[in-house]
């Protein structure tokens, strides 16, 4: 391969869309090329978020167009596309015209909380955890999508008689990337809509039931890497002269995106990404286990129809408390003020932050829980306040932790990702606290890389999972430097905390 190919990925996820162009030579796969454009939040109501289903595409289109010229090539140059997406957002739209018939409802969303908890009281959590590995929680797709079919007049009658579909981000990208083409979607994807059984990886007819929810809807099924359609090279570029397509080539989860992307590819090899969010994710090998605290268990890739799966810890609040921090208390300007803060406030601090601003995720489920701040003193300042805000989600991993432990699927170290891992002084807490070694990847790109990589995979650019492997290194290392009495101190404080908060 002397010239080296071209791969497009997406990355659609919850506050912006972004495209890379990765160029991919025998020894090397950089990106050449970006673009990202964000998008408005709609918050209509009270836990309600929203986005404008039109913004997704035309701020995908803009990205797509910016990184293609970024590269200095022609959308014909390109090999292949992944997509990656935020997960669990949920549309609705019509088949004939591919308009979407209400917004895109938010995986944050909490609007189906009473419904969740109705089906809880009518002892269908255990049934639903057994077949999806999932807990009945607003996050998912499933309540979501009755939530549309009960609310949008005729949208029922529409659903059974095939004029809807309904897609994760991933399956509305396809549909109007392929000019309304093709209807489908990925494993990954699908093990986060409430809908799909785990064993079987299809649609469970007892779940469709449980939610009233026409299987005309839905979109097929997928491996991660596959021929997914075609896109005309106009669409990537208006201004391209090419007659030519470009095939999607691969789709994925973000999550597991950031998880292929960081090669966790054995049994026991896990990647905490810490965003807005944290999430982390543990690969499990080729057999699902069903967690018995709390955490979820969802596919992490499916290659040649084989399935690899993965257990998983969603936290709701990680770089959004600093974001918290900045924009709500103002006491800091940029989120990287909080390293040089945070410094010498010793791990026996008094002060204890529990970031319940949404509820509490994983392990705890706990919708109605809310944030608060402990163990103030006339000492206390922004040091102090900065230190309890970043290790409230080193504790929070600690959490995750422990219940994957207690799963009898423990981890050695942990690969990290996202924006907050920038901050040298987070990483050494998250090593202090969890005891284990935390290695930060050699991109921060990790989730775009994953869905760039499985497109290479299908495109034959890579010849397997061992080359890829190679590519795909940390390049910092932190290892734990705190006796283990404070660090179980702490924990044993911060457990007693989160009780005062439920
Ligand atoms: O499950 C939600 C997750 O996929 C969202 O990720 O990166 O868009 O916040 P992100």
């Amino acid at each position: 391969m002397p010239q080296g190919r071209y791969i497009l990925a997406l990355d659609q996820g919850t506050t912006s869309s972004r495209a890379m162009v990765y160029h991919a030579t025998d020894e090397s796969f950089e990106v050449v090329g970006r673009g990202q454009h964000e998008f408005d939040q709609h918050f209509p109501d009270d836990g309600w978020v929203e986005h404008d289903p039109e913004d997704i595409w035309q701020t995908t289109l803009d990205a797509c167009k910016d990184a293609i010229e970024d590269a200095d090539i022609d959308a014909s140059d390109l090999a292949g596309i992944g997509i990656t997406n935020q997960r669990e957002t949920t549309v609705i739209w019509e088949r004939d015209s591919g308009k979407p018939i209400y917004p895109a409802i938010v995986w944050q969303d909490r609007r189906t909380a009473a419904y969740c908890r109705q089906l809880k009281d009518n002892q269908h959590e255990a049934m639903v955890q057994e077949h999806t590995g999932l807990l009945l929680d607003p996050y998912f797709s499933g309540t979501k999508i009755h939530w549309i079919l009960e609310h949008v007049d005729g949208a029922r009658k529409r659903a059974e008689a095939g004029e809807l579909c309904f897609g994760t981000i991933d399956s509305f990208l396809l549909w109007r990337l392929t000019d309304g083409k093709v209807h489908a979607t990925d494993a990954t994807n699908a093990s986060r809509t409430l809908l799909m059984n785990l064993e079987t990886r299809a649609w469970d007819n007892e779940l469709l039931a449980l939610f009233d929810i026409p299987s005309a809807l839905l979109p097929e099924i997928r491996d991660n890497a596959d021929h997914f359609g075609d896109v005309a090279c106009s669409t990537l570029l208006s201004t391209s002269k090419s007659n030519a397509s470009v095939p999607v080539l691969a789709m994925i989860g973000d999550q597991q995106g950031a998880l292929f992307g960081q090669a966790c590819f054995s049994e026991g090899q896990m990647k905490s990404t810490y965003g807005t969010g944290c999430f982390a994710l543990v690969n499990t090998g080729d057999r699902p286990r069903v967690s018995e605290n709390r955490l979820l268990s969802t596919m992490a890739y499916q290659l040649e129809g084989k399935p690899t799966y993965a257990l998983e810890g969603s936290i709701f609040m990680a770089g959004a408390i600093v974001q918290w921090l900045r924009d709500k208390l103002g006491m800091i300007n940029e989120a990287a003020e909080t390293e040089s803060l945070s410094e010498g406030v010793p791990w026996q601090q008094s002060e204890m932050l529990i970031p319940a601003f949404t509820g509490l995720g994983a392990p705890y489920w706990d919708p109605e829980a809310r944030a608060a701040l402990f163990g103030m003193t006339r000492d206390t300042g922004r040091s102090q306040i900065a230190a309890a805000a970043l290790r409230s989600v080193t504790l929070q991993t600690r959490d995750l932790l422990k219940a994957m432990d207690d799963d009898g699927q423990p981890v050695d170290e942990l690969r990290v990702d996202g924006g907050m891992t920038e901050n040298n002084w987070f990483m050494q807490a998250l090593a202090d606290m969890t005891g284990h070694p935390v290695l930060r990847a050699n991109t921060t790109e990790t989730t775009v890389r994953g869905a760039a990589l499985l497109a290479g995979l299908q495109a034959g650019v890579f010849s397997g999972l061992k080359q890829i492997e190679a590519l795909c290194r940390a390049d910092d290392r932190w290892t734990p430097d705190l006796d283990q009495e404070t660090r179980d101190k702490v924990y044993a404080r911060w457990l007693a905390a989160v009780e005062k908060v439920r």
